[in-house]
């Protein structure tokens, strides 16, 4: 007897940002929940706020403003334990002024630190936020090839950093909270 397989019928999901790093990522992860994401370039501006959800959730409205489908959008943060949890909301303009090399100078014995994702999804009716978090420490030297602070994070359990990790997308901040979304999302719109 054959039998048929019927994948839930969901609507066009798009990911919105201007890191197509991110993008490739999280296309990746959700690939493997059976859930296709496209890609809506765009540049969004980020409310000064000391809470991630609370910049993504506003990405999350300017961005549906724009692509007028269902979006997700993630915004992301590096927390250092000796700097008391900087650069934290401003990781993505400290990346740009004093980068990997000024963050290791800064750093001191403690090198305690986490990355923290806010996945953040708005269709004009349901707003929906999920977070996760991934600890490690920051390494001493720049390792790897990679993109933002990955070449300086090790995540707990490991002796390379997130740029020399064939396993990142299995293990990061991003592949924790589109896992939960994930479930939420199938469960939801199924
Ligand atoms: P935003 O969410 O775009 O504001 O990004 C915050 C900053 O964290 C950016 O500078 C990114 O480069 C960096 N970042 C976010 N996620 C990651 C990651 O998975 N690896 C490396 N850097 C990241």
């Amino acid at each position: 007897m054959k039998v048929e397989v019927v994948m839930p019928q969901l609507s066009d999901l798009f990911f919105a940002s201007s890191n197509i790093n991110k993008y490739k990522e999280a296309k990746k992860i959700l690939d493997e929940f059976g859930i296709n994401l496209k890609f809506f370039k765009c540049d969004l501006l980020e409310i000064q706020s000391n809470s991630l959800k609370e910049i993504a959730k506003n990405k999350a409205e300017q961005a549906f403003q724009q692509c007028k489908k269902p979006v997700l959008v993630e915004d992301d943060g590096i927390f250092i334990d000796s700097l008391k949890g900087f650069p934290g909301p401003y990781s993505s303009y400290v990346f740009k002024t004093i980068g990997n090399k000024g963050i290791l100078k800064l750093v001191n014995q403690n090198r305690r630190a986490k990355f923290v994702s806010i996945i953040s999804f708005y269709d004009k009716k349901i707003h929906e936020s999920f977070e996760s978090k991934v600890n490690g420490i920051i390494s001493k030297t720049v390792n790897g090839i990679g993109w933002g602070y990955d070449p300086i994070f090790i995540p707990s359990k490991s002796k390379r950093t997130f740029a020399q990790l064939k396993n990142k997308n299995e293990i990061s901040h991003r592949y924790k909270s589109l896992k939960k979304f994930s479930s939420w999302y199938l469960r939801k719109f199924e």
